[in-house]
């Protein structure tokens, strides 16, 4: 035990596989729980933002690509169907993407109560293999920086061989404001807490890089009596000019930036930017 917390105290190297176990956040059974509470609860910006900025949030989505003209809607990392709820009620029909099991079993049920139509794959973005079949594509909640460069152009290769041409692709990327400053520091969840239901020690790090992609990587380490658990979660920030060049070589015809996904004007000072990219 000694050993392995000593091996996960030192700075990972990147795409360097961790000594334990690396989980994910988002199939874990006590971690997705506490994942989809958050979501529900309507005055939170954490799993999602606050149920308020949605409303704004799809509302203005639908002006911008009203579902007359952009009737089929494919909500990538769609969580518990937030957004894909609202979506349907706009007019749109949609279809949600997302690997959480707990998430989609939810949306699943409020379709299904509220006769909203949406259909629902639990299945990784990242295998996505529709062709033109999409008016207009989401990725919502800063979701497409957490992926690594490869991955990235992998997704965007797939997004626009899904969208029919003129269609549009909406999603949302940090800047570098909100880049933290590299930090360790300790917790002792004596009753459990998000990341264990068993009472555990939580270490927590904050990792910057000076790779080309200029990797943020935050780990959680949990350690409970019997194990230890390495949750990874990575991250990027953009500018304006750095996600155009990254996103116009794939074929895009013409891009548009806000200051978040409900339509705040851009600036260069903002904490988030929203890209609009049409096919
Ligand atoms: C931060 S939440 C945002 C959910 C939703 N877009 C919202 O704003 O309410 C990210 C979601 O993306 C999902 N997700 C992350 N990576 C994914 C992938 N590669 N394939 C499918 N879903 C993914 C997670 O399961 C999670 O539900």
């Amino acid at each position: 035990m000694f050993a392995k917390l000593m091996a996960l105290l030192s700075k990972p190297v990147l795409n360097v596989q961790s000594t334990v176990d690396t989980h994910s956040l988002w199939d874990d059974e006590h971690i997705s729980k506490g994942m989809l509470n958050a979501h529900l609860n309507p005055a939170w910006d954490a799993a999602t933002r606050n149920h308020a900025f949605i409303d704004t949030s799809t509302s203005w989505i639908a002006k911008l690509a009203p579902p007359p003209q952009y009737a089929k809607l494919l909500d990538l990392g769609c969580g518990p169907g937030l957004y894909a709820e609202r979506f349907a009620k706009a007019g749109y029909s949609v279809t949600g993407v997302d690997f959480s099991k707990r998430s989609i079993d939810y949306a699943k049920e409020q379709t299904e109560r509220n006769g909203s139509g949406i259909e629902y794959l639990c299945q990784n973005y990242l295998t996505l293999d529709a062709v033109q079949q999409f008016d207009i594509i989401t990725l919502i909640y800063c979701d497409y920086a957490v992926l690594p460069i490869t991955d990235r152009l992998t997704l965007l290769k797939k997004v626009y061989q899904a969208l029919k041409p003129d269609g549009k692709f909406l999603f949302d990327v940090s800047t570098p404001k909100m880049r933290r400053a590299e930090s360790r520091s300790w917790l002792l969840c004596e009753s459990g807490g998000f990341f264990s239901e068993k009472p555990h020690l939580l270490l927590e790090a904050v990792y910057q890089y000076d790779d080309d992609d200029k990797t943020e990587l935050r780990q959680h380490v949990v350690v409970t009596g019997e194990e230890v658990h390495d949750y990874r979660v990575l991250d990027h920030y953009f500018t304006k000019e750095s996600l155009e060049s990254e996103i116009q070589p794939i074929g895009f015809k013409a891009c548009e930036f806000y200051g978040d996904v409900a339509g705040k004007e851009y600036s260069d000072t903002g904490e988030t930017i929203c890209g609009v990219f049409t096919k």
